[in-house]
């Protein structure tokens, strides 16, 4: 099967099936996903068999761990990269949070970091706070349309980088970036390169070990899973930062950068994000390959279904005279995250109107708040944001339309 079997796909998420949610569009998906079955069961199943410290010998302990052990191991082949590479935390802010520790004592007074300011604040400000220990804290800025070039990456890099940290995709410009493009760049430069996927990851986990980044994060409430997470951390640099863990765990890689003890059922619950993955390639005759070409055709499958609902929405906005549309106007340069203003009424009200028709739309600065600024937009009213994932369908893009139609004429 080529095309994405919608049906299929929604009967996975109890959301669809809601009597409390029917006739509810949902388009701030970019702020948080629906959750799939798979994961409100394996959550269920957890608290009720196995909610019980686990590791131990006893049972049900035994299993807990096994089922943490498992998501693991699961998402870190989906994404191909060794599973000591990978770790979980309380969400990607306090990952950052924490590896930016790590980088404060490894690094010396005049290294340098660059930082972007179109990423979401997680991926700026934990890193630019390192200026206080004489860290040198440079950043790659937006051009006035709000997009990256990689030319003004390389004018920024020097013998003293030692970190760059940009976004797979930002949270309002939408476009995707080359990562293996700019990360090769970074590396020739001899820095490490930090990569933020947390918009990226909703519309198909990524082959990390093909982006080549050394740190990549994404954020699982946002990719149908529980509230966590997710970072890959290569080990070459894992070893050289100093553990954040309590003194006496050692130099153990496990739990290095994870000081606090996680929250073991929506660990396990990945794997209900990993079930309902596996589901979708079973369902499109992808359940007999190998792991890394299954997770591809997912990814595939999800992409065509966005970039064919995501083309009738960037026409109609692209071309409204009153409309000033965020990021690129073609739907293959970009995922289905669209922030838009639009002359002569606030973006609030938008919002607003737009929920009165039950179409859940986002609205605010999204804290991609230095983006805001660069591109001279009122940073407390913000831009209006529709985000839609694979599980949108075509009925509910021409709704979101339809709406924006009527407000704006
Ligand atoms: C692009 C991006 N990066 C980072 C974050 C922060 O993720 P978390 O909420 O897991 O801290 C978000 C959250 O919305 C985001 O959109």
């Amino acid at each position: 099967m080529t095309q994405l079997d919608l049906a299929f796909v929604r009967s996975q998420f109890p959301a669809f099936a809601e009597p409390g949610l029917a006739g509810f569009a949902h388009f701030e998906n970019a702020g948080g996903s629906f959750a799939c079955r798979q994961t409100v069961e394996t959550l269920d199943r957890f608290y009720r068999k196995t909610k019980v410290q686990p590791y131990y010998a006893f049972e049900p302990s035994a299993t807990a761990g096994a089922r943490m052990d498992s998501a693991r191991e699961r998402l870190a082949a989906w994404l191909n990269v060794p599973r000591e590479e990978l770790h979980f935390g309380p969400s990607t802010s306090q990952n950052t949070y924490v590896l930016a520790q790590a980088f404060r004592r490894h690094l010396r007074p005049g290294d340098e970091v660059i930082v972007t300011n179109q990423d979401h604040e997680a991926n700026i400000g934990a890193w630019s706070r390192l200026q206080d220990d004489g860290i040198v804290v440079r950043t790659w800025q937006v051009d006035e349309t709000g997009e990256l070039r990689a030319a003004d990456l390389e004018a920024l890099l020097g013998t003293r980088t030692r970190l760059v940290a940009f976004t797979h995709c930002s949270n309002v410009v939408g476009s995707i970036h080359p990562v293996r493009e700019l990360t090769d760049l970074v590396h020739r430069a001899g820095a490490w390169a930090v990569v933020d996927g947390v918009s990226f990851c909703p519309h198909g986990l990524p082959d990390v070990a093909a982006l080549g980044a050394d740190i990549y994060l994404f954020s699982l409430y946002k990719v149908y899973g529980p509230h966590l997470g997710a970072m890959y951390v290569r080990t070459e640099l894992a070893s050289q930062l100093p553990s954040q863990a309590h003194f006496f765990k050692g130099d153990a890689l496990a739990g290095r950068f994870t000081p606090a003890g996680p929250d073991h059922p929506q660990i396990a619950a990945v794997n209900g994000v990993m079930d309902y993955l596996e589901a979708v390639a079973t369902r499109h005759g992808h359940g007999g390959l190998a792991v890394p070409t299954r997770a591809a055709a997912v990814r595939q499958l999800f992409r065509d279904h966005e970039t064919r609902q995501l083309r009738p929405l960037l026409d109609f906005l692209g071309n409204h005279r009153r409309v000033r549309l965020i990021g690129p106007a073609s739907a293959t340069a970009r995922a289905p995250t669209v922030a838009f203003t639009v002359e002569g009424q606030s973006s609030a009200a938008i919002a607003t109107r737009l929920a009165e028709l039950d179409i859940g739309v986002g609205v605010g600065n999204f804290y991609a708040y230095r983006l805001l600024q660069a591109l001279g937009i009122d940073t407390t009213d913000g831009v209006v944001r529709a985000s839609f994932v694979h599980y949108t369908s075509q009925e509910e893009v021409a709704r979101l339309i339809a709406a924006l139609e009527t407000l704006l004429s």
